[in-house]
């Protein structure tokens, strides 16, 4: 990957970085398409990264499809698809190196639900940037705490990397698309619509009805009986310091977490006021 992207450098053109760990869909091809159309060489990874799963996360389980994968990126304007093993990407075995970002971005929310995580994903996108050199990166707003960690970590090392972010795909009822919605029951494909309605709810703005835009979308979420709610939560876009209520004037980010059987599904919306 290296040898192709410094060649394509040397060629003038621009690289594109798409990090993903596969089983891909229109969220991912949203991604694969803006750098196509933005960059000259478009490169996209299939990694299936152990570090950011916890034991008990299923990453066994996670879905697979290299051979649709290729075609889905290749079709969407992917020029290199580099899809390592877990050996090929660490040959002297499990890395005792890692990448830690620190602070209020990592310890709330999915930090606080997954710990661990957010060190295993910012150790593998460092070493994907370190991998690929200077280029611009596509993260997707879906996963909101990631693409804040991962321009942090760039801006803090020093990457030659432009973090880009890219808004969220979404199935025509408002369900975010996500590889983990495969894992999902026809009844709990219904019910994970109740996310989207939450943040929906929440961006009416404050004092709805005098309750915050946290107990708007938890009440939302509470009145689905096949959802748990994890965590409801208005936060600063930029520190994702917890906001009482959205700012009268200003940005701030909604995000929704909720188990539906055993699978979690996250969410997220920006608002302006
Ligand atoms: P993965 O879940 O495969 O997602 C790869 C990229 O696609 C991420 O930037 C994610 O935010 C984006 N994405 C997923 N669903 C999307 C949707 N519905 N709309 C727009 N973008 C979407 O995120 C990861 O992999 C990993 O943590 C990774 C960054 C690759 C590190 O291992």
């Amino acid at each position: 990957m290296r040898k192709e992207l410094d060649a394509a450098r040397a060629a003038g053109r621009t690289v594109g970085l798409v990090p993903t760990m596969g089983a891909l869909h229109a969220g991912h091809r949203s991604l694969i398409e803006r750098s196509a159309a933005e960059c000259g060489f478009t490169a996209v990874t299939v990694f299936l990264n152990p570090l950011q799963f916890a034991p008990a996360e299923n990453l066994d389980g996670y879905p697979s499809d290299r051979a649709g994968d290729i075609a889905l990126a290749t079709e969407a304007g992917a020029d290199l698809v580099y899809a390592p093993t877990v050996d090929e990407m660490f040959p002297d075995g499990p890395p005792v190196t890692a990448v830690t970002v620190g602070g209020g971005l990592t310890d709330r929310l999915e930090g606080a639900a997954r710990p661990g995580h957010f060190e295993g994903v910012a150790t593998i996108v460092a070493k994907l940037f370190a991998l690929a050199g200077p280029c611009r990166a596509y993260f997707g707003e879906k996963d909101y705490q990631q693409l804040l960690v991962v321009r942090r970590l760039a801006a803090d090392l020093s990457f030659p990397v432009d973090v880009v972010a890219c808004p969220t795909v979404r199935e025509p009822d408002g369900l975010a698309l996500s590889s983990r919605n495969a894992y999902l029951s026809a009844e709990e494909r219904a019910a994970a619509t109740v996310l989207y309605r939450a943040l929906l709810v929440g961006a009416r703005g404050p004092g709805l009805r005098s309750r915050n835009a946290v107990e708007s979308m938890a009440e939302v979420i509470a009145a689905e009986p096949l959802a748990r709610l994890d965590y409801a939560a208005v936060a600063d876009p930029e520190t994702l310091a917890p906001l009482d209520r959205a700012p009268a004037l200003g940005h701030a980010r909604l995000l929704v977490a909720a188990w539906f059987g055993r699978t979690r599904l996250i969410d997220n919306l920006g608002v302006h006021t």
